[in-house]
């Protein structure tokens, strides 16, 4: 499509008198009590409501977040918000809101929300405009980000504002379109809307692996706009909700899915970092028959002292009952694998986007025919003859298919987030790429010991001489990626 000044029947102007758009307030009591019984399992982000509550060191700061709404996130947004914040939300993923945790966010008013599953891309998009931009037309401080979608629209919102040429392109990418669709409205009715948000901007705070590797690269072309913290790359997020969140959170949305046993399985998991790591002992955990497919010596090596077989995924076809893409790289699962694999192999997809499983071969062929199952469980008829099991319309399956990682995973990470949030509020940062100090990534693990009953042992001082490190940490130099 090309843009010549007409914006799209679809697309929908911003509401600002909007308080919220969710798909069903009554489910707010039920929002309201899981999140009371995740109080427990999120012992972090209890610790920072105590200890910087009375402190409100967010306060006066706008806050937009860009994160799966999820029971957890409104734990974190509730916890923001005890901090002083005012907060507007929207979800990253179309698939993964759960509705009563949404309605139970409105119905507090911790935070403007709009998110409901199964959005719409266009709806995406409104959403995420809505998110960031205040009922008097300003944008926020700070940003939560989980993927970059946030700080990609205010970044491409800058550029359009550039170079208004850039809307008479053609863009085939269905994401892109959309949001330039979104930025054609914006730019005819407010020229310098995007340049005075991006200036506001103190700073964002990115969840994910895919959306820090877009940080670094508009780092590296001096395109970052604003300071930014790498949260993902915090021990006590990468190693922990990456890990040991997807062991719980694969397993959970291929079986609720597909109620299929996965003792005896071939499961091919596509990626051995830190998800696939998980991924991997997640269906050994069950028995399953796992393959590794990598790009990176170190990670198969990895992979085969754990264990595994690592080979190529063409090796993998004729044998994989399931296959789960966990690389954050693009076409790991091309037309030409899925028409290659057993009659009914279920392939899903765990890394950041929907890219990952080429769903553009499945829709675009006339070969190709689509039986819904249930929504987000698609059969797919190919030209072999044979059939194949797509999760999620090929994005994130633990949140699409289920609800996420587990609460006490995610009070890890959001502790950070809350850290690195509060860094960005009250210290002054460079438009550069900032991860979290060892000290505070210390700091996150201690909280969450009690609830696992785990007692430290303390350095007496000659130790901690001994060793050259002080008593009270940090007690060893960074950890190396691997
Ligand atoms: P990572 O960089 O630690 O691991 C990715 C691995 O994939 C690397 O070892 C890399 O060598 C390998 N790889 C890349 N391209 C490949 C290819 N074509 N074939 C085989 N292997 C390939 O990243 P990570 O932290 O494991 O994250 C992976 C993805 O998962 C990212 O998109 C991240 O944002 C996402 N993520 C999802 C969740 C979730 O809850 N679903 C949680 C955390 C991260
Ligand atoms: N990412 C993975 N699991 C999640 C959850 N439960 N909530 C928010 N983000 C997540």
């Amino acid at each position: 499509m090309s843009y010549n000044g007409n914006t799209s029947p679809a697309l929908q102007p911003l509401d600002l008198s909007l308080k919220y758009k969710v798909a069903d307030l009554s489910l707010a009591e039920l929002g309201h009590k899981d999140m009371q019984l995740s109080e427990r399992e999120m012992p972090g982000l209890m610790a920072v409501r105590k200890k910087y509550g009375a402190e409100k060191p967010l306060k006066g700061m706008k806050i937009t977040g860009s994160l799966h709404m999820t029971i957890q996130t409104a734990m974190l947004i509730d916890t923001l918000k005890e901090l002083g914040a005012d907060l507007r939300w929207a979800t990253c993923n179309i698939f993964s809101t759960q509705d009563h945790a949404a309605a139970a966010i409105a119905d507090k008013g911790s935070a403007a929300v709009f998110a409901w599953k199964g959005e719409t891309l266009e709806d995406f998009w409104w959403c995420t405009e809505m998110a960031l931009t205040w009922p008097d037309g300003s944008g926020p401080d700070l940003i939560v980000d989980d993927g970059g979608d946030a700080t990609l629209y205010v970044h491409q919102g800058v550029k359009v504002e550039n170079d208004p040429s850039l809307l008479d392109k053609t863009y085939t990418n269905l994401d892109l379109k959309c949001l330039m669709d979104r930025l054609q409205l914006s730019y005819s009715r407010d020229p310098k809307k995007w340049h005075r948000v991006a200036k506001n901007i103190r700073g964002v705070s990115e969840e994910t692996t895919t959306g820090v590797h877009r940080l670094y690269h508009l780092e590296k072309n001096n395109e970052l706009l604003f300071p930014a913290i790498n949260v993902n790359d915090s021990v006590t997020k990468s190693k922990f909700d990456n890990l040991y969140g997807c062991r719980e959170s694969l397993a959970d949305g291929i079986k609720r899915a597909t109620d299929i046993m996965l003792s005896g399985k071939v499961a091919v998991v596509c990626g051995y970092g830190d998800v696939g790591k998980g991924c991997a002992a997640s269906m050994k955990g069950f028995g399953a028959r796992v393959l590794i497919t990598e790009i990176d010596p170190i990670c198969a090596l990895q992979a085969a002292m754990e264990g595994y077989q690592v080979v190529t995924l063409e090796e993998a076809l004729k044998t994989g009952d399931i296959f789960v893409t966990a690389t954050g790289c693009v076409k790991v699962i091309t037309g030409a694998h899925m028409e290659e694999m057993k009659d009914e192999a279920i392939v899903c997809n765990i890394g950041h986007f929907d890219n990952e499983i080429d769903m553009a071969y499945l829709t675009n062929s006339p070969d190709c025919k689509k039986l819904t199952i249930k929504p987000q469980v698609d059969k797919w008829a190919l030209k072999s003859g044979r059939s194949i099991v797509i999760l999620a319309e090929g994005r994130l399956v633990n949140l699409g298919c289920a609800t996420g990682h587990p609460s006490f995973v995610m009070s890890s990470s959001f502790t950070n987030q809350v850290l690195a949030q509060i860094a960005l509020a009250t210290e002054p940062h460079e438009k550069q790429v900032y991860t979290l100090p060892k000290k505070l990534d210390e700091e996150v693990a201690r909280l969450h010991l009690d609830r696992l009953g785990v007692k430290l042992t303390t350095l007496t001082p000659e130790q901690a001489d001994y060793l050259g490190v002080p008593v009270e940490g940090p007690f060893k130099p960074d950890l190396y990626r691997y």
